[in-house]
C-alpha cells in the first residue's frame, strides 16, 4: 500500500512538473516558416498578453530584420509581464492577411502589430480590429489620408490605432543629396545632365512613391539637370532589380550615370548587373539604395555602392513594441511615431 501511495505521489508530482513547464500554453506550430510563435520568459505576478504580429511578407530582407528585432526586443523587456508572440506571413497576399487578422480576432489577441500587404485595404482591416476592441500598431506601410498626407482618418479618428514609421520623403531626399554632393554631381560624362535609371519598389507603397519622387527632387532643387532613361518596378526584389538594371545597361550603355534603387535588395541585384556589364561603381556609374543592409554598408565602404540610407529597423521595431506595451496597459497613445533615416556614405 505504502509503495502504491509513493508511486501515485511520484506520478502526481511529475504531471505537475509537465504542466508547469508548458506554462499552460503550448507553442504554436511553425509550418514551413510561415508562422512562428515565441513565448517570452514568465515572471511571477505579471500579466500575460497575446500579441499578434502580421507581416506583409516574410520573404523581404528589411522586414526580416524588423521582424526579428520585434521578437528579440519583446524578449528583452523584462518588465514582469509575459508576451506570447504570434508572427504570421501575409505572403504578399491581402486576402491571406485579412484571414490572418480574422484569426487574430477570434484568438483574442490583446494587441496587433500590422505591416499591411496593401494600404488600400487599411479601412476594412482597421474597422474590424477596432470593432473587436483590440489596439493596433501599424508599421512600415503607411496608409495616407485623402490629401496624401498624415490626415488618414483610420488613424486620426481611432485613439487605439497608430502608425510607427519613417518619413520616406527623407530617404529619397538623402539619396539625391548623396549624388549632388559628389565632385561631378553625378554628371560623369560632363554633358550637363544626370542621366539615371530608377528601380522602384511596390508602387502601392508610399515608400516607393516618395523615394522615386524625392531623390530626383533633391537633384533638381540643387539646380542639377536630370534625364530619366528608364523607370521600372522591381517590387523590392533583388532578382527583379538585377533584371531591370541589366536591361537598362544593355539598352542605354554608357549613357547610364546613376542607378537609383528604392531599396538595398534591388541595389544588390543592380550591383551584380553592373559588374556583369563590365561597369565600375565610382568610376563610370553610381549606385544608390535604401535600408543600409549590412552587406550594402560594406559595399559603400569598399566603393562598390555609392551610398545608401539607413532605414532604422531597430528604432522602428523598438518604438512599435514600446507603443504596443503602452496600449496594452491602457495608456493613451499618439497617432504617429517617427523614426529618422540616416545618410550612409563612405567613411
Ligand atoms: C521599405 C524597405 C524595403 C521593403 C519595404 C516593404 O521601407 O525599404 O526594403 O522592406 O519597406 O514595404
Amino acid at each position: 500500500m505504502k509503495k502504491l501511495l509513493s508511486m501515485l505521489l511520484a506520478l502526481v508530482l511529475s504531471l505537475g512538473l509537465v504542466a508547469c513547464s508548458n506554462g499552460g500554453t503550448a507553442p504554436e506550430g511553425n509550418e514551413g516558416g510561415e508562422e512562428s510563435s515565441a513565448e517570452e520568459t514568465t515572471n511571477e505576478g505579471g500579466e500575460t498578453y497575446d500579441v499578434g504580429v502580421a507581416i506583409y511578407q516574410f520573404n523581404d530582407n528589411f522586414m526580416t530584420l524588423y521582424r526579428n528585432e520585434i521578437e528579440s526586443y519583446f524578449g528583452s523587456l523584462n518588465d514582469g509581464n509575459t508576451y506570447n508572440l504570434k508572427f504570421v506571413d501575409g505572403k504578399n497576399d491581402m486576402a491571406e492577411q485579412s484571414n490572418q487578422i480574422d484569426s487574430f480576432i477570434t484568438e483574442g489577441m490583446d494587441v496587433i502589430i500590422l505591416n499591411l500587404v496593401q494600404t488600400s485595404s487599411a479601412d476594412a482591416i482597421i474597422d474590424k480590429i477596432v470593432a473587436a476592441g483590440i489596439p493596433l500598431v501599424l508599421i512600415n506601410r503607411e496608409p495616407l489620408g485623402e490629401d496624401g498626407d498624415e490626415s488618414y482618418k483610420g488613424i486620426l479618428d481611432n485613439p487605439t490605432v497608430c502608425y510607427v514609421g519613417a518619413d520616406a520623403r527623407q530617404s529619397g531626399t538623402y539619396q539625391g543629396e548623396i549624388v549632388a554632393e559628389l565632385p561631378d554631381k553625378g554628371d560623369i560624362n560632363g554633358d550637363g545632365k544626370v542621366s539615371y535609371v530608377m528601380i522602384e519598389g511596390d508602387p502601392e507603397n508610399v515608400d516607393a512613391q516618395y523615394r522615386t519622387e524625392y531623390s530626383i527632387k533633391a537633384l533638381t532643387d540643387a539646380g542639377i539637370e536630370v534625364e530619366e532613361l528608364d523607370d521600372q518596378v522591381g517590387n523590392w526584389d533583388q532578382t527583379k532589380g538585377q533584371e531591370i538594371a541589366a536591361n537598362a545597361l544593355s539598352q542605354y550603355g554608357d549613357k547610364v550615370e546613376v542607378i537609383f534603387c528604392n531599396n538595398d535588395a534591388m541595389a544588390l541585384g543592380a550591383a551584380a548587373a553592373i559588374t556583369a556589364a563590365g561597369r565600375k561603381v565610382g568610376e563610370d556609374i553610381y549606385l544608390l539604395g535604401v535600408d543600409a543592409l549590412d552587406e550594402c554598408v560594406e559595399m559603400v565602404n569598399n566603393g562598390t555602392m555609392t551610398g545608401t540610407v539607413l532605414n532604422d529597423h531597430i528604432g522602428q521595431s523598438h518604438t512599435a513594441v514600446d507603443v504596443a506595451v503602452k496600449a496594452l496597459k491602457g495608456e493613451a497613445i499618439d497617432n504617429y511615431y517617427w523614426v529618422d533615416y540616416v545618410k550612409v556614405t563612405k567613411n
